[in-house]
């Protein structure tokens, strides 16, 4: 596939054998570009393969390699009838990510992330991480039989996450910081220990996230929605899905862009204070907090892209708080039967307080994604419902504690 790797902000480009984050010029982000005219779009339309390689004709990898894949994407887009008519709307999808093979929509990153790695040679990977990246990534290397390192900020990440990174046998460091001092650790760390970076910087990874838009695209017949809510942490979901639009609409198979509408915790949300105010960077947040540990980030590496994905698509950008995230966790549980973990609930939240606030239009044609499933955070899930009622083995006494709750 031919593609070359460019600097977002002064367009310089790299070789694609060269191991590189950001540029090394002015320190923007990079893409990937394509050479969009030798595109053949029936290879996407018609495209025989599966999940996120199903799409391999916009994908970054070199023609001898062999994709490390454990049948990632081909998640349910889910019409949501219930919820739509509890928030007040006509047309409600959940595009639901936790039902990847490690609960998360990393793994769409991971599989063209880890491949590439494979192509550099490289002696290990790594990433810093709120827990679902380093799951996905542990699970990758192990796929592929590479070493893997991961740093996670210490008692700030749910428990299905660590045990995933620990069981698939990552080396599991517990870093006395916040996500922001991880990943500052871990860059400098992958430069001068020649190990591969996989955080979100890394633009590879936001190459399989993009598939996101191109499955939704699909599963709505090529009609693309009005709007798609997600939430922001890093700030690379939102910018890949995207550009996963804007590739089908320049290809021609499309027609429009989402409005792309990025919800963050109120504790945490440097990206939504930049759109407010107008700012094209963010003014990062020393202490981010929320009981959405996947989220609390308060230095998205990917703020620009992010900045400009909500303001070119004629997007929004709000904050919900942890009540409003535990109240959307419940309803979507509870009238679609979708189990996510705190974040993702996010999307549903921000989406209510928006269409409260007049910002929304009833008629819009929606989809939120719900970004990890609900056991990767069980702790959460119980700290929040009512405790199983304890009885003893007689049919009576259970009988009795039933009428009590009927
Ligand atoms: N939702 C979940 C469940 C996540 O794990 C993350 C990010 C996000 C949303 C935000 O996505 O960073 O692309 O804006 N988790 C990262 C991690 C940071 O380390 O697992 P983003």
């Amino acid at each position: 596939m031919e593609y070359r790797v460019e600097c977002i902000r002064c367009g310089r480009e790299f070789p694609r054998d060269e191991i590189v984050y950001t540029c090394t010029r002015c320190k923007g982000l990079l893409d990937i570009k394509y050479d969009y005219s030798s595109i053949d779009n029936e290879g996407i339309l018609k495209s025989k393969g599966r999940g996120v390689w199903r799409y391999r004709a916009l994908l970054p990898f070199e023609e001898w390699s062999r994709p490390v894949t454990i049948n990632e994407g081909d998640t349910p887009l889910y019409r949501c009838d219930r919820l739509a008519k509890a928030i007040g709307i006509k047309n409600l999808w959940v595009k639901h990510e936790g039902l990847n093979p490690t609960g998360s929509f990393k793994d769409r990153g991971m599989t063209v992330g880890v491949t590439k790695a494979l192509e550099l040679h490289v002696k290990g990977v790594a990433c810093a991480s709120t827990g679902n990246t380093s799951a996905s990534l542990a699970i990758f290397a192990a796929k592929a039989g590479i070493p893997c390192y991961v740093l996670l900020p210490k008692g700030k990440v749910a428990l299905g996450k660590v045990a995933q990174a620990m069981m698939h046998g990552a080396k599991v460091f517990s870093l006395r910081g916040n996500f922001d001092d991880a990943l500052r650790v871990v860059r400098i760390l992958c430069e001068e220990e020649n190990l591969y970076l996989l955080n979100s910087v890394n633009p590879y990874r936001l190459e399989g996230q993009k598939t996101i838009a191109f499955e939704i695209a699909e599963q709505l017949n090529w009609n693309i929605p009005d709007r798609v809510v997600l939430p922001v942490g890093n700030a690379g979901n939102i910018s890949a899905i995207y550009k996963g639009f804007l590739e089908l609409e320049r290809l021609g198979i499309t027609s429009s862009v989402p409005m792309m509408t990025g919800i963050q915790a109120e504790g945490a949300q440097p990206v939504v204070r930049a759109f407010r105010e107008g700012r094209a960077e963010i003014t990062p947040e020393p202490n981010p907090e929320t009981i959405a540990s996947a989220i609390r980030i308060g230095n998205p590496v990917n703020a620009m892209k992010a900045l400009l994905a909500i303001r070119d698509s004629g997007g929004l950008a709000e904050s919900v708080t942890d009540a409003e995230i535990t109240d959307s966790q419940l309803l979507l549980a509870r009238l679609e039967g979708i189990g996510v973990e705190p974040a993702s609930a996010a999307s549903i939240a921000g989406l209510r307080k928006l269409y409260d606030g007049g910002e929304i239009e009833r008629g819009e044609r929606i989809v939120c994604i719900t970004t990890g499933h609900l056991l990767k955070d069980p702790e959460r899930a119980i700290a929040i419902c009512e405790p199983p009622e304890e009885v003893i083995a007689d049919v009576d006494a259970v009988r009795h504690a039933l009428h009590l709750h009927t």
